[in-house]
């Protein structure tokens, strides 16, 4: 599903860059594509994308540790 528009951004790119480049903000995430550089209405979404991979990422780590 299309978040950015503007830039033509998936849902699945913004998870993929996640894992891939280990991005923990949206800062970090904006410094390896170019979501939300132009009218800026997909950074709520894209923010909520971002927690919801963190959260899981997290978990898959807990489940490894223990
Ligand atoms: S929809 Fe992402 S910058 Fe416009």
């Amino acid at each position: 599903m299309y978040v950015c528009l503007c830039e033509a951004i998936t849902d699945k790119q913004i998870r993929n860059a996640v894992r891939k480049y280990q991005v923990s903000s949206l800062k970090g995430l904006r410094q390896v594509l170019p979501v939300g550089r132009e009218c800026g209405k997909c950074i709520r979404q894209t923010r909520e994308i971002l927690q919801q991979e963190l959260i899981q990422l997290e978990e898959i780590c807990a489940i490894e540790v223990a």
